[in-house]
């Protein structure tokens, strides 16, 4: 049976990519693509959201833009990352063939509602989330589960020393979510997402395949490994969101514990999870916290869903492991 799931997001490169893994994924049905704003504004990433679904011919998936600025801070984007698009500044033309629907917030909930065994990714800052179970937590908690990439345990941080970029967008729905959570929770972090790196191997492979997908994807990428190189010079980029959507398929791609995970909402360190794996504050776990990733294996889920008729080559690259980080 296939999984149902709402896809709550900020498209976004890496957003994007996930997207694509998801739709080329058939053990998922995607039942709707709700955007916040994280990376962009809510309605760029509903934009962009249509754009990937025109390119897999895709557009029976209803997109549902959603709200525009954190619980309580003032939002800050991250055009700097992703390109002023969301699609590393390579402004595609409009889909016109579907339209984005309002009031992301009381889809999800509707959807809770109607279905049975519904899942969450969460794929940005957890502010849809945070208002879905404000207004109805009740109908919210007969939700399967969340998965949310976000946080961080040991690793540092990307947008601030010790904060990760979506929790760090809006802490406070965060903090909202690990309150009043019923229903489990997995925290894909940087710990995890680090490790998935398209390397400069994985990227001229893809421009050697030169489909209109590839194209895509190395077209978008560019202005994302070029902040890589300028900001921490390594060469490749990370691509966080994907691995949220290849762990909810296939659990053994990531290990991690259960913990009670707090998140600091001022001062100096916002954002920041504070994971209590040593149990010093004797609270009840609200969270599974992801620390380990088999990238290798994610690498391979990731390219074959995407490029099926070019799994004898990503066997070949991929054996080729020198080049990974
Ligand atoms: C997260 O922040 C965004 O820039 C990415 O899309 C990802 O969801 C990584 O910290
Ligand atoms: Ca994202």
């Amino acid at each position: 049976m296939r999984k149902k799931v709402i896809i709550d997001c900020d498209p976004g490169i890496d957003d994007s990519l996930a997207l694509i893994l998801a739709l080329k994924s058939p053990e998922l049905e995607i039942l709707g693509i709700t955007t916040v704003s994280g990376n962009v504004p809510a309605l760029q990433g509903a934009k962009n959201a249509l754009k990937v679904l025109k390119l897999l011919n895709r557009l029976d998936v209803p997109v549902y833009a959603g709200e525009e600025v954190p619980l309580v801070r003032e939002l800050v984007t991250a055009e700097d990352t992703h390109g002023d698009d969301g699609l590393g500044a390579t402004f595609m033309s409009e889909v016109s063939e579907a339209i984005i629907k309002n009031g992301a917030v009381d889809f999800i909930l509707s959807t809770i509602e109607k279905e049975e065994s519904i899942s969450i990714i969460a794929l940005g800052p957890l502010t849809n989330i945070a208002r879905a179970m404000e207004k109805d937590l009740q109908t919210f908690s007969k939700a399967q589960e969340i998965v949310s990439m976000g946080g961080t345990f040991k690793s540092h941080g990307n947008c601030s020393p010790v904060a990760e970029f979506n929790y760090w967008v809006d802490p406070h729905a965060v903090k909202y979510v690990f309150d009043h959570l019923t229903i489990p929770m997995a925290m894909v972090g940087l710990d995890v997402t680090r490790e998935i790196v398209l390397t400069p191997n994985y990227i001229e492979l893809l421009r050697q395949m030169n489909t209109e997908l590839s194209r895509f994807i190395v077209d978008i990428i560019r202005f994302y490994v070029d902040f890589h190189w300028k900001q921490e010079r390594t060469l490749g980029c990370v691509i966080n969101d994907p691995l949220a959507v290849a762990y909810f398929m296939d659990r053994t791609l990531c290990s991690g514990f259960d913990s009670y995970v707090d998140v600091v909402t001022e001062g100096i360190a916002i954002g920041q999870t504070v994971v209590d794996c040593g149990n010093f504050y004797k609270h009840k776990s609200n969270c599974f916290v992801l620390d380990k990733v088999q990238s290798h294996k994610f690498m391979e889920i990731f390219l074959t869903r995407l490029f099926p008729e070019f799994t004898e080559d990503i066997a070949l690259v991929l054996k080729d492991n020198k080049y990974s980080y």
